[in-house]
């Protein structure tokens, strides 16, 4: 993050800083095949997590990066962030859980209360661009109660039942114009956020919480209006093998133009 070299930059970042980031990192990243946990995989020499760490921290939205790693690995990840030049801004590395819900909780449990929005970024995305990072803040602060970066389809998509294994059958296709593949960072009212995290654990232990696969989703889910901004192709995830040969090409190009 640039150090404020005007007292008018210095109020601006003050200001600004109103926004704690939460991490999961804590996957096994069984999709991406053998090795390391995903988090700790390298991408141009540098684990996956520091870039998605140093992605959110460039935002003069963020004052705080919180990280949720994997139980048995926080010292080595609070090691390895201090190691990239990291401990000079406000880290916290906690335990992640045994799900994406579980890791995402446990680093809420530890933003302050001072901090009104909450972004929750994928460790696995280590190339989102700062602006996405910005716009996302930008719709908490102006008033949405939930915001998710979204970028529309390439491909037709079709509703099956599904069949693994065997030819599955068409339900119907959604009129890909109303779809959104959507990405991270999700930003939401800090108070909105503990609140669907808390009703979603107490609805798990009884068994009736659906299968939900991000936080605006449990926003969806408690009836709160979740609203779409626009993503980036770089922000993508990498989950299989193919998406870091891809991310490794994003990051040699923007080292070549820009010396990134
Ligand atoms: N995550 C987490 N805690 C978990 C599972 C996932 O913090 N118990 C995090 C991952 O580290 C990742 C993000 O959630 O940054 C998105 O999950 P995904 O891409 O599915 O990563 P993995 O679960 O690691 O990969 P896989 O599903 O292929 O095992
Ligand atoms: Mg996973």
């Amino acid at each position: 993050m640039a150090i404020p070299t005007s007292p008018k930059e210095r109020n601006l970042n003050a200001s600004a800083a109103v926004a704690a980031a939460v991490v999961p990192a804590a996957g096994r990243g069984e999709r991406l095949g053998p090795g390391a946990p995903k988090a700790l995989r390298e991408l141009g020499g540098v684990p996956l997590l520091v870039h998605a760490v140093r992605a959110l921290a460039r935002s003069r939205a963020v004052g705080l990066v919180v990280v949720a790693a994997p139980a048995d690995g926080v010292a080595e990840v609070a090691a390895l962030l201090d190691s990239h030049g990291l401990d000079g801004k406000d880290i916290k590395v906690v335990a992640g859980g045994a799900t994406r819900q579980e890791s995402v909780r446990l680093g809420l449990a530890a933003v302050p209360a001072e901090f009104d929005v909450v972004l929750v970024h994928d460790a696995a995305r280590p190339l989102v661009p700062v602006d996405v990072v910005d716009a996302v803040a930008a719709a908490v602060r102006g008033g949405a109660v939930a915001v998710v970066p979204g970028v529309p389809l390439a491909d037709t998509v079709k509703r099956v039942v599904p069949q693994p294994g065997a030819p599955e059958p068409v339900l119907d296709t959604p009129d890909r114009a109303c779809l959104r593949a959507v990405q991270t960072p999700q930003g939401f009212r800090h108070a909105t956020l503990s609140e669907v995290h808390e009703k979603a654990l107490a609805e798990e232990a009884g068994g009736t919480l659906p299968p939900v696969t991000d936080d605006a989703g449990l926003v969806e889910h408690y009836g709160g209006q979740v609203v779409v901004v626009p993503g980036h192709e770089e922000a993508f995830k990498v989950t299989r093998p193919l998406d870091l040969v891809l991310a490794e090409a994003v990051l040699a190009r923007r080292r070549a133009s820009d010396g990134f």
